[in-house]
């Protein structure tokens, strides 16, 4: 078995290394504490190739694969995960999304200006009474001919207001249940489309999540992401292949609190000598870096898995699953490393464990990734 990462792989983990601590550190904490989008930011990590990593190349995208992107997923998360989560949606959910299901027109006037980052994508399934049960959403979308009108709210959307293109889950038959679902394609100022209320977060505060709004909204028909129907798989897919990069998130954030964590205590003296001297701490950050390498191996393999046809459904529902628990195990942790500056704003590690906490809730909670994985092995 070869654990060693190519070349290219490598550059492309330093590239997003380099990135990250010159372009992103600067204001990281003013940004969380204000609630501010990285706009700046976001738009040079498209313009580096970072937000259509796996995308095809005919379509603007750096034809990578799932290791290059939850290596520079890792990175980015490392200093900050507001920018990260941002990065996530428009990779996994939105240009995969794309350049997987939609047809060469869709592909043609959407997917080429999402992976360059000069527009910006999210992802619309839950709402207010649908979050892990995608399939008793109330956003309906009737059928009307040439186009499809849609009505409901959808809840806590990344990117809510700072997209520009949205991939909205709908009801078109409730009769058929999830095969009566359909994915569209919706753009921001169509009319009866309104941009809700912000949430004011825990965590990965920089990223703005927004409820959204459709009254009568007219979706032309070629606007539908596949055949009739095909909505629901088209939602469970692509989130399959996002829980990976949210596994890599997760990843990140644990190993940036890590790091933190091991330089603060070679630097920092009690007792009369440097706090990792004491056994107290070494043995957390033992503890950190095993279950850190642990978390690693998984997403890798999950990565892996998606790149060589494996079954990256349950691979990825681990990494996540576990991946998001050692992300919040760490940042504890860390923060507990650092004694009372953990708990002040200027030494990161409280936001990173404020950041952690949104890994065990989105593109599926914990318990939704046990149910993916007990179904699987149940299966077999
Ligand atoms: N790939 C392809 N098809 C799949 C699939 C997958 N991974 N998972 C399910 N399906 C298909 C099944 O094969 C089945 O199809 P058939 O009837 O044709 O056989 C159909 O979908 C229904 O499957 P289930 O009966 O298993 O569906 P379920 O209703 O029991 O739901 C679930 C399963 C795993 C709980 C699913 O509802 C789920 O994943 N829920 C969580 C949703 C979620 O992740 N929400 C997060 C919102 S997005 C977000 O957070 C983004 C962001 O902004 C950061």
């Amino acid at each position: 078995m070869d654990f060693k990462l190519t070349e290219e792989h490598l550059m492309i983990r330093d590239a997003a290394r380099d990135f990250a601590k010159s372009e992103l550190l600067e204001g990281v904490i003013e940004r969380d504490d204000k609630q501010e989008f990285p706009a700046a930011q976001i738009k040079k990590m498209g313009e580096l190739g970072f937000l259509g990593m796996m995308a095809s190349p005919q379509y603007g995208g750096g034809g990578m694969d799932t290791v290059a992107y939850v290596l520079a997923m890792e990175e980015i998360s490392k200093i900050d995960a507001s920018a990260s989560v941002v990065m996530s949606v428009n990779n996994s959910l939105v240009c995969w999304g794309l350049d997987t299901y939609a047809n060469d027109a869709q592909k043609e006037k959407y997917l080429t200006k999402l992976t360059t980052g000069e527009k910006l994508g999210a992802f619309c399934l839950s709402e207010p009474e649908a979050g892990s049960d995608a399939t008793s959403q109330k956003t309906t979308a009737i059928d009307k001919g040439d186009h499809y009108i849609l009505n409901g709210t959808k809840n806590w959307i990344t990117n809510g207001n700072s997209a520009d293109y949205y991939l909205v889950i709908a009801q078109t038959d409730r009769e058929k249940k999830h095969h009566g679902i359909n994915a569209f394609i919706v753009e921001k100022g169509w009319a009866g489309f309104e941009i809700g209320v912000k949430e004011n977060k825990l965590g990965i505060r920089g990223s703005d999540t927004h409820s959204l709004h459709f009254n009568d909204v007219k979706v032309p028909k070629e606007n539908r992401i596949g055949e009739d129907g095909f909505g629901f798989k088209f939602a469970m897919k692509t989130l399959s292949g996002g829980r990976i990069g949210i596994a890599a998130q997760a990843l990140g954030i644990a190993a940036g609190a890590y790091e933190l964590a091991l330089e603060y205590s070679k630097v920092r003296k009690a007792f009369g000598t440097e706090i990792c001297n004491h056994q107290a701490i070494a043995f957390k950050l033992a503890d950190m870096h095993t279950s850190i390498t642990a978390a690693r191996h998984l997403v890798m393999k999950a990565a892996w898995d998606k790149d060589n046809g494996g079954d990256y459904d349950l691979s990825g529902a681990m990494a996540k699953l576990y991946a998001s628990k050692v992300a919040m195990d760490v940042s504890v942790e860390a923060v507990q490393v650092h004694g009372g500056n953990g708990y002040v704003k200027d030494y990161h590690v409280e936001r990173l464990m404020r950041d952690a906490k949104i890994t065990q809730i989105y593109e599926g909670t914990s318990e939704i990734q046990k149910i993916v994985i007990s179904r699987s092995i149940l299966k077999k």
